[in-house]
């Protein structure tokens, strides 16, 4: 008989799977933002399961999730910002990018100097570490460039059968990947990816301006192992149906094109009930529209839709990481 793919929370399956993780397998695992796709970081047989269960280039480095400091400085050369950012925001979504220790892997950060590490809040995912006593390695739960999965279900659509198992603890509170911070060299701490943790939220911490990386690079800088975050490309978290992305208040009818579908921030009220017509958020909650994005873009993927006309979110604070996931989903 096959393996049921769906666990629980349950002591007896977080033992399993920590069991598992020990002896080199792959599991979907959910986290406070999306769900990861976590392996032992410190087995190199291990991570490349990941990188062939999700069909992601070597050149592209994973996060390393932990549950106690110590391991953080295990695995990096630690300095004062990054206890001032734990101090803050840990555990939490918030990836901390520091120059990497000799027992890290090549394989965990692309041959790269430095390593990412993420605390995470969720509840399951920290009894998975501390069942485990080991740092895991967890990218999120899809194949390479689709959608981020947010639920135990969109995890097994894209993973299946190439994993050894999911836990499912419900959907994720966040919906959207964790904010990533370089403070490698931490006079310049560098923002290459938005998140639920807002630029503001960390220059307020550090009390310092931040440099804002999140702009798709250059093209000097195109080739991926030029790449600031060389997972992001400017095309990333994309559905198979074509997305056209347009400025906040843009969208005013209901779709006269057959086919297509008009994605709003938050519809009219007179609209909310119009065929084709969808919402991120009908109260217009910022918190709302990034935790139901991914799950809302998979579920007109699954329809019969030619094209997607989707509307920016208001473009602050948790609005920039929507609008960034946005882009990037729309990019041909
Ligand atoms: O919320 C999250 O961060 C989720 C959950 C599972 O924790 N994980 C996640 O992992 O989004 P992933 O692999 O989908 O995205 C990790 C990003 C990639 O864009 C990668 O390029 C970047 O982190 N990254 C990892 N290590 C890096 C490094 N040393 N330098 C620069 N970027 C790095
Ligand atoms: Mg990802």
């Amino acid at each position: 008989m096959a393996p049921q793919p769906f666990l629980s929370n349950s002591a007896a399956d977080i033992e399993l799977i920590a069991q598992r993780l020990q002896q080199g397998g792959i599991f979907a695992l959910p986290t406070e933002t999306v769900y990861g796709l976590a392996a032992d970081a410190l087995n190199p047989l291990a991570l490349e399961k990941i990188f062939k269960a999700k069909g992601r280039p070597h050149f592209d480095p994973l996060i390393i999730h932990i549950s106690e400091i110590e391991q953080a400085e295990n695995l990096a050369l630690t300095n004062n910002t990054f206890y001032t950012l734990v101090q803050a925001f840990w555990p939490g979504p918030l990836t901390l990018i520091l120059p990497k220790k000799p027992c890290v892997p090549d394989l965990a950060t692309a041959n790269r100097p430095t390593v990412a590490l993420r605390m995470p809040a969720h509840t399951t995912f920290r009894r998975v570490l501390e069942a485990c006593g080991r740092p895991l390695a967890a990218p999120s739960a899809n194949t390479f460039g689709y959608v981020s999965p947010t639920t135990a279900q969109h995890a097994f659509n894209c993973l299946g059968d190439s994993i050894d198992g999911i836990l499912d603890a419900g959907p994720c509170v966040h919906g959207i990947e964790s904010t990533i911070l370089d403070i490698s060299d931490p006079s310049t701490p560098k923002l290459y990816r938005p998140g639920p943790i807002s630029l503001q939220d960390l220059e307020r911490a550090l009390n310092t301006p931040i440099l804002n990386q999140t702009t798709t690079p250059k093209p000097k800088e195109a080739a991926p192992q030029g790449l600031r975050a060389p997972g992001l490309l400017s095309k990333h978290y994309s559905p198979k149906t074509p997305i056209q992305l347009v400025e906040l208040g843009r969208l005013k009818n209901v779709p006269t094109a057959p086919g297509t579908a008009h994605l709003y921030f938050q519809a009219p009220t007179e609209l909310q009930h119009a065929p084709h017509v969808y919402s991120l958020s009908e109260s217009g909650d910022l918190r709302e529209a990034a935790r139901l994005l991914y799950d809302q873009l998979r579920a007109l993927d699954l329809q019969d839709y030619k094209q997607i006309i989707a509307e920016k979110a208001p473009g602050k604070e948790l609005g920039l990481a929507i609008n960034n996931r946005l882009k990037r989903a729309a990019k041909r």
